[in-house]
């Protein structure tokens, strides 16, 4: 069979908790948006924002226990903080077991929490669209989506400059993986 968004749409419904499926149903609404706007694919835009939070539904130890076993630990700081693996966890489970094999629609998950170095649109649409989708309400939100709206490489660079800010305020550490996408994503733009 072919998997649909309906389909995972379905499937994040039976699956996730209330409040992760709106979550996720916004994150698919936003990232559909966007897509239009910017000339992305929109099934395969769906397609992400509906799987991307699918691997929550497990219990932490559990993800750590999948990490592990698919082999999907990249960094130290991967093991000390575990919540940063369920895209990855995700995307192993679409392309294994739901044959998911567009490569673009299976890196939006994987990096959809840390990001990585050369995102490609449709992972900088996801990336932004988690952290801004409608059901968000931090301040400084309504700025991010316009940012976004507007140039979609330049409102991602936002999302990642936000998401580091937060974590240096509440005295988290910051992946070396975001480091990485910032750093990258701020020289491309700069060119
Ligand atoms: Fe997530
Ligand atoms: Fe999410």
């Amino acid at each position: 069979m072919s998997y649909t968004p309906d389909y995972f749409r379905t499937l994040a419904a039976e699956k996730l908790t209330a409040e992760r499926f709106q979550h996720t149903i916004g994150v698919e609404a936003w990232a559909g948006k966007l897509a239009l706007k910017f000339g992305l694919n929109k099934q395969a835009a769906a397609l992400a924002a509906l799987t991307h939070d699918l691997a929550k539904q497990f219990s932490l130890t559990d993800q750590l226990a999948k990490a592990k076993e698919y082999d999907l630990i990249y960094y130290p700081e991967d093991l000390d903080h575990p919540q940063v693996l369920h895209g990855r966890i995700a995307a192993y489970v679409l392309e294994n077991e739901y044959q998911i094999s567009d490569r673009d629609i299976l890196n939006a998950v994987a990096n959809h929490t840390l990001g990585r170095p050369k995102m490609s649109p449709l992972e900088m649409l996801i990336y932004s669209a988690d952290l801004t989708e409608p059901g968000r309400n931090f301040p400084g939100v309504d700025k991010l989506r316009q940012k976004l709206y507007h140039d979609l490489s330049r409102g991602t660079l936002a999302c990642l400059e936000h998401t580091m800010q937060y974590l240096i305020n509440n005295k988290k550490v910051i992946h070396p993986l975001t480091i990485l996408t910032y750093e990258d994503l701020k020289h491309e733009l700069s060119k």
